[in-house]
């Protein structure tokens, strides 16, 4: 590694200074002005991490279990589609990446790379598939059959996307996905709607064109009534939401707002976390993703409640510097930086990691 490339920031600023323009701003971008871009960072630093000494760390283990599996670290790689755009073997290096360092790959619906091809390029790692509901509904249970087939261990259902939200570098980019590429995952236009568009976004117009807008909550019971796997609900930002999902029987929520990608002017997901967490935190698993660059982030995501947290740009910048490596050394930077967290604030485990360490900064102002 360049001895200059020592934080995931680093990683970010060379993949801006490589990646071609169409494929930076899409993968870069929030929804509208973009405040809450900004605001998923900025707000884990209102989050004070309060330190306890003397509390024997020699021996230290990052290590959790998510849905009964075991995973070595707390954090993993949440869905981004379209991977091959950042380096020729996308999806399939960064689910090797992942499974080197023995944490989650989450594989998106409209991935430039198979549900077969990731299972085949890391057989032995734990992978979700996230889905996308078209409206033609077969198409999902194939995707749901399929994946079940090659082994993924979860369904990641996104509950924020009736519509993909207005991200304004791609309108004006009239961005769509360069034509040697295509959703691996299909055949014919759903594989290749994307590669043209007559006016702004190509996904945006794909998205509109083919996503179901009348996804409901009841809709849930439809896709249990076809699968075994485990369901986790990615996108909710309220606990009214949380609680319909625990009624229904999910098994996980991961905290998110998509990157900030939906609808600007939502609140940080690590500012959604404790509500969601006060909700349903004893009934439902309950993680995070959004803005984490940092272990320190991490930690203040588990001591407010997350059980696991996950990143998405981070990874698209360790592809764009190196492929699978680039993956690989940016989850080892996040796994020594929540070390040496857990060190200095007397964690030996994660489970040490409890909601008194960890305060809103308005606690030391009153
Ligand atoms: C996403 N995200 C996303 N989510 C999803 O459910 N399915 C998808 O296909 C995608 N695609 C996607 C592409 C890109 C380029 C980005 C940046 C994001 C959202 C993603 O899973 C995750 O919620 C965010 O990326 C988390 O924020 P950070 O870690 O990027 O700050």
């Amino acid at each position: 590694m360049s001895e200059a490339i020592v934080c995931v920031k680093d990683f970010e600023k060379h993949a801006y200074n490589v990646l071609p323009r169409n494929a930076l701003d899409y993968y870069r971008s929030g929804a509208g002005a973009e405040e809450t871009l900004a605001h998923n960072r900025k707000a884990f630093s209102k989050y004070k991490i309060r330190p306890r000494c003397l509390r024997n760390v020699a021996k230290r283990d990052l290590s959790t279990t998510v849905l009964g599996e075991k995973v070595q670290i707390p954090v993993g790689i949440s869905p981004t589609a379209m991977q091959r755009m950042a380096h020729p073997e996308g999806e399939c290096a960064n689910a090797r990446a992942a499974q080197a360092m023995g944490t989650i790959f989450t594989l998106s619906t409209i991935a430039t790379s198979s549900i077969e091809e990731v299972a085949q390029a890391a057989p032995y790692g734990t992978k979700w598939f996230q889905l996308y509901i078209y409206n033609d509904r077969n198409v999902t249970r194939r995707l749901v059959e399929r994946a079940e087939k090659a082994g993924f261990k979860a369904l990641v259902l996104t509950v924020d996307t009736p519509m993909f939200g207005l991200r304004l570098a791609d309108i004006r980019n009239k961005f769509v996905l360069p034509p040697h590429l295509k959703f691996a995952n299909f055949a014919g236009d759903k594989a290749t709607g994307i590669n043209q568009t007559e006016s702004g976004s190509g996904l945006n117009n794909y998205v509109n064109r083919l996503f179901d807008q009348s996804l409901e909550w009841k809709d849930i019971k439809w896709l249990q009534s076809f699968t075994k796997l485990p369901i986790v609900v990615k996108g909710v930002l309220t606990a009214e939401d949380a609680l319909i999902a625990a009624d229904l029987g999910v098994q996980g929520i991961l905290v998110s707002n998509h990157g900030a990608r939906q609808v600007d002017g939502t609140p940080a997901s690590i500012e959604a976390l404790p509500e969601i967490v006060r909700a349903v935190g004893d009934r439902v698993e309950v993680y995070m993703d959004g803005g984490i660059t940092d272990g320190t982030d991490i930690f203040k995501a588990l001591a407010l409640g997350a059980r696991m947290v996950f990143f998405g740009r981070p990874a698209l910048w360790g592809l764009a510097h190196s492929g699978e490596e680039g993956v690989k050394k940016i989850l080892n930077i996040l796994k020594t930086e929540l070390d040496y967290t857990m060190a200095i604030t007397g964690c030996a485990t994660v489970r040490d990691i409890d909601h008194r360490m960890v305060v809103h900064e308005s606690y030391y102002s009153k």
